[in-house]
């Protein structure tokens, strides 16, 4: 995860099939020209992943995994270890996302970085609130989950991609996604929330993405006002033109 602009594809159950997503992937590698400076990237099941990354080896689209084990290796039937993810042709993982967190505690999130780290994954670190609450405890509750997953792993900073996803505005319609100036005071708040726990210059330096009902038609506006490096995007990624329409929104 180098560059500064970065479109992420979670298909989370939306892609079923090798073929459909063989397909999707030689589409996506053909048009690559059409968003040039910005970078994709395509997180399929890990039943998928090794016919993703093979149809898009040697091509500027990276390909990662919706989440990993939190343990190393063993007795841990239905996990699937960083290891594998990285043997499989996985570059990185979304890590900590909310439908995960229903089961996943912060705890464990930061056992999933750490795991991704150390065998070369390029972590996707999942934050946000529930609800938004009058008194602010959502800031709190995004800060305690930046500070428990990254606290005594600053050396994870250089490859570290942050992805703000207000669980409230998940799958729904670009209408119901969080307006542009609400993203840009949190993603404010989640650099600053970065800046105490990493070394500043490295804080400064991580993308951070916005997660919720993007779609190509509201992506253009939450790039430009939202202040983020770009997106994580669920339903509109499953078809290959809307994410490509969302990768289009990002460019200069
Ligand atoms: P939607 O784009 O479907 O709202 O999902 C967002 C998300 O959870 C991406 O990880």
């Amino acid at each position: 995860m180098t560059k500064k602009r970065l479109v992420i594809a979670n298909w989370k159950m939306y892609v079923h099939t090798p073929l459909e997503a063989k397909k999707f992937a030689q589409s996506l590698r053909r048009k690559t020209r059409a968003f040039a400076g910005v970078e994709a990237a395509l997180a399929p099941s890990f039943a998928l992943l090794p016919v993703v990354a093979a149809a898009l080896k040697g091509s500027s689209v990276r390909v990662g995994a919706q989440t990993l084990s939190g343990h190393e290796e063993g007795a841990h039937t239905g996990d699937v270890s960083a290891a594998m993810v990285k043997a499989a042709g996985g570059t990185f993982s979304i890590i900590g996302h909310s439908e995960r967190r229903l089961t996943e505690d912060n705890e464990y999130v930061h056992k999933q970085l750490v795991l991704a780290a150390t065998n070369g994954l390029a972590p996707v670190l999942c934050v946000g609130e529930c609800e938004r609450s009058q008194d602010g405890a959502h800031f709190s509750f995004i800060a305690e989950q930046i500070r428990s997953a990254l606290t005594g792993s600053q050396s994870l900073a250089g490859k570290l991609v942050v992805a703000y996803e207000p669980v409230w505005a998940i799958g729904k319609s670009a209408v119901d996604a969080m307006k542009p100036e609400v993203v840009r005071e949190t993603v404010i708040f989640i650099r600053k929330t970065l800046a105490e726990v990493l070394p500043r210059e490295q804080a400064m330096r991580i993308p951070i993405l916005y997660g919720g009902s993007v779609e190509p038609e509201n992506a253009k506006e939450l790039f430009i006002e939202g202040g983020v490096s770009g997106f994580l995007v669920g339903h509109a990624s499953a078809q290959v033109d809307s994410f490509v329409g969302i990768l289009q929104a990002c460019k200069k």
